[in-house]
């Protein structure tokens, strides 16, 4: 069944949350779908109440050879990106593990209107309309209702100037797949002090469901779950409290250090004994800095 009206049926005012990422309001920068017509999503938006993706998204075949340009953007700031981390992805984990079995979502910019700090990143590509900026991919698993983020990644990461930054772009990626895809539930990892953890918080409470993984080619990830919620969304953008967290779970004496490895391995040996369920908190995330120790928070018991 198709929703009666699509967001970008009529809809002209952005949200003013949104006016932190006004380069989302020309329609010069635009989401995309980048899935094989099998996988397309039968109703687009219809979970989420959300009116910020006002512009129609450029849908793209990745099993098309005349979109192979597309997906070779898409390597390069994939590539750049997870380069120094040593987790480029190969290009059979990409077919194998993301387009064929998933979809990528994000952003692109119209090739014409390309900013001068991007074009210096990506290299020129005759015949491509629209040039990807970021990516996020996402993968059903077997667990009803529940994907696994898979990737996800921005050119902001490969500029230098904060001001050629387009803000919020990474978290409007991953908002944008969740949204289109009706995503009930997330799961995803990523390294205990990355910035990735500062948006992976702000979807739904973060759930540590794994907080120490040596099966990972990087054993310092934390493995999280969340149910997803648009009404925690927009306190990325304004930095509020989230008062309903606060009143629903309470810090416990568990903290995580990101340089400590004995810190993930005691709170996964807490997990694996049923001692849970732990969360983060994303306001706390928000205020610190990559290297700071996180607390761990449990549910209130209600008496
Ligand atoms: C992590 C990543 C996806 C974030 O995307 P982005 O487009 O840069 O971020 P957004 O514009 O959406 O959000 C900006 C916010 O993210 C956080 N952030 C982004 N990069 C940061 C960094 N290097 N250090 C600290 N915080 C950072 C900040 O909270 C920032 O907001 P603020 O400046 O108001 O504090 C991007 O930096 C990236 O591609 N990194 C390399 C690949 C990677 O590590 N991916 C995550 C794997 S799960």
């Amino acid at each position: 069944m198709r929703q009666a009206t699509l967001p970008w049926e009529g809809v002209a005012k952005l949200n003013p949350i949104l006016q932190k990422a006004s380069w989302m309001e020309s329609g010069d920068i635009r989401p995309y779908v980048f899935v094989r017509p099998e996988n397309s999503i039968a109703n687009p938006g219809a979970r989420h109440q959300l009116d910020w993706f006002i512009h129609e998204p450029i849908y793209k075949n990745p099993l098309s050879l005349d979109e192979l340009p597309f997906a070779e953007h898409i390597y390069d700031i994939e590539g750049k990106a997870f380069g120094p981390s040593n987790m480029a992805m190969p290009r059979w984990v990409f077919y194998d593990c993301s387009v064929v079995p998933g979809f990528v979502a994000g952003f692109a910019c119209r090739t014409s209107k390309l900013p001068a700090a991007f074009r210096a990143i990506l290299p020129e590509r005759p015949g491509c309309e629209w040039t990807p900026l970021s990516l996020f991919i996402i993968i059903p698993s077997m667990h009803k209702g529940e994907w696994v983020a898979h990737n996800l990644c921005t050119i902001n990461s490969l500029v230098k100037d904060k001001s050629d930054q387009l803000y919020g772009l990474g978290f409007l990626s991953k908002a944008f797949g969740l949204w289109y895809a009706n995503v009930e539930q997330c799961t995803g990892f990523t390294q205990w002090g990355s910035p990735a953890l500062k948006l992976h918080s702000h979807f739904g409470y973060l759930e540590v469901v794994g907080a120490y993984a040596p099966v990972h080619s990087h054993a310092e990830t934390i493995t999280y779950r969340a149910n997803i919620s648009t009404a925690c969304w927009e306190k990325f953008f304004t930095r509020e409290e989230d008062m309903a967290f606060l009143e629903n779970y309470e810090p416990t004496e568990i903290m995580i250090d990101p340089r400590e490895q004995k810190s993930m391995i005691d709170l996964q040996r807490k997990i694996e004994r049923h001692e849970g369920p732990f969360y983060l908190n994303a306001s706390e995330i928000a205020g610190k800095d990559l290297s700071e120790k996180l607390t761990i928070y449990r549910p209130k018991k209600i008496f």
